[in-house]
């Protein structure tokens, strides 16, 4: 197969020359910047009607084809049954889950108009890539159009089991639609058991001797896990030369040899931001003779400032760091350095490198490719150590960072005191383990898996 093109299909792009904050579209980015081909989705911008003329705008290897929203649909859509429904639902949070029927059918409306922009695009051989829990019903919009190439889907976030699943009101008439692809990829084992478990007992799907769901209306498709990676050799090489930027030196001079914890979150509730603070509140507290010894550096850009829980998330870690830094700093050392700002990933290789601690403590997230970043970006001489939520997908491929329980405060301030007091042959061990796995299941062999199981 792969006679054709391929095209990647998912809300967010990430334009040339954009810092592409988050997971879908820095990975994206590099597994189609190497193999070519188009990338739809959306424009990142709000314009006074939807659709209206698609951008295109090309670079090397990757064409790319963009639409407006309207501010109704971005607010329906976007704001509203993506990232007040969705997210939260698939986060394990079906207390923050806020249902609407008119954000509901935003959201159809806006994979009804993907679905409209994108047909004239897609040639007979071409194979379709979609992504992420924003364009779920996509291939059964084109399916009904007509399009009979192959679809896969890709969702970047977890899959909770069907008990939790089952809350969404009409639950089956989205999630059923999953079945017009040819295959389901997911991050982990846990996310395929969810994904068939679901088809098994909820759709009433049979599984059939060739591992593939066959649904009582006789779609079938295959569910599978790909966890994704990281462009491993790129990231270490942009690390080890991340010197050179000024930035860097500025951040090393700053220190004054003190050690740095650092973390990298785009500023969402399921990052497990004001446990983290906690945590380290809590390190602070009981151990004094880090005080003036120890920096934290949390990394957050905003997101989603449009929904009321990212507003109030923010609100807290303000009261959250200030306090911190009230109750501990001294005039010439504060314990917490908070920035609300994004940072190209040339820069973020060198902070990384710069920490004795990289700190990624999600409460729920479907990889966490900040976490495979750090241990890229180490020095192999002088690695730092990674202290990690068991809640990440990345928990299940790197078992030697120090799996901690983020809601356990104490679990995690006893973390942070091992990683920094850890021996330099245990972190060397620990890193080359870690990164004998990134270096083999990088984003190259992350697409080459998820396409060949596509078109083969
Ligand atoms: N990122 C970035 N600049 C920033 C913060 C984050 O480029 O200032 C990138 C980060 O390097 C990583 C991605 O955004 O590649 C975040 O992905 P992750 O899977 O950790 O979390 P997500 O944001 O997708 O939930
Ligand atoms: C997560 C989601 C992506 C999303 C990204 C950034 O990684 O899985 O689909 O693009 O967060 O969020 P945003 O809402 O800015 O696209």
């Amino acid at each position: 197969g792969g006679k054709g093109r391929l095209i990647v299909v998912s809300n967010r792009v990430a334009l040339p020359e954009q810092t592409a904050t988050g997971g879908l579209a820095s990975a994206m980015r590099v597994a189609l910047q190497e193999r070519g081909g188009l990338w739809f989705g959306w424009s990142g911008k709000v314009a006074r009607q939807s659709g209206g003329e698609v951008h295109r705008v090309s670079d090397d290897a990757v064409d790319y084809a963009t639409i407006d929203l309207s501010r109704a649909d971005h607010d329906d859509f976007y704001d509203g049954f993506a990232n007040r429904t969705l997210w939260p639902l698939l986060h394990y949070r079906p207390d923050l889950v806020d249902y609407d029927r008119r954000h509901l059918a935003g959201y159809l409306r806006v994979n009804n108009l993907f679905a409209e922009h994108l047909m004239p695009l897609i040639a007979p051989d071409d194979t379709v890539w979609i992504n992420d829990y924003h364009l779920i019903p996509l291939a059964a919009m084109l399916r009904d159009r007509g399009l009979h190439n192959r679809i896969g889907f890709f969702l970047h976030t977890p899959l909770p089991a069907a008990g939790l699943l089952i809350a969404l009101p009409h639950h089956r008439e989205l999630l059923e639609t999953l079945s017009s692809y040819d295959l389901v990829g997911v991050q982990t084992a846990r996310d395929r058991r969810a994904l068939e478990e679901y088809f098994l007992h909820e759709v009433g799907a049979v599984m059939r001797r060739d591992g593939r769901l066959r649904t009582p209306g006789g779609r079938r498709f295959q569910a599978e896990a790909f966890p994704i990676g990281i462009d491993t050799r790129h990231v270490a090489d942009s690390a080890s030369h991340a010197h050179e930027h000024e930035e860097i030196d500025q951040l090393k001079q700053s220190l004054e040899g003190r050690a740095l914890i650092i973390g990298v979150d785009r500023l969402d509730y399921s990052k497990g931001l004001p446990e983290r603070f906690q945590a380290y509140a809590r390190l602070l507290e009981r151990s004094p003779q880090l005080h003036r010894h120890v920096t934290f550096l949390q990394i957050a850009p905003p997101s989603r400032g449009g929904v009321p829980e990212y507003q109030q998330i923010r609100r807290e870690l303000e009261r959250s760091a200030g306090h911190i830094n009230g109750l501990y700093a001294a005039p010439d050392w504060a314990p917490i350095r908070y920035v609300n700002n994004s940072f190209p990933h040339s820069l973020l290789s060198g902070y990384y490198r710069t920490a004795r601690v990289g700190l990624v403590t999600p409460l729920r997230d479907g990889m966490n490719l900040v976490a495979k970043e750090y241990v890229a970006s180490q020095d192999p001489e002088n690695p730092g150590v990674l202290v990690l939520s068991r809640f990440a997908g990345a928990a299940q491929e790197l078992v030697d960072a120090l799996l901690v329980n983020p809601a356990d405060t104490e679990e995690v301030a006893e973390a942070l005191g091992v990683a920094l007091t850890m021996p330099l042959h245990e972190r060397r061990t620990r890193w080359r383990r870690m990164m004998d796995v990134l270096e083999k299941q990088d984003v190259t062999a992350w697409r080459n898996a998820f396409l060949h199981r596509l078109d083969g």
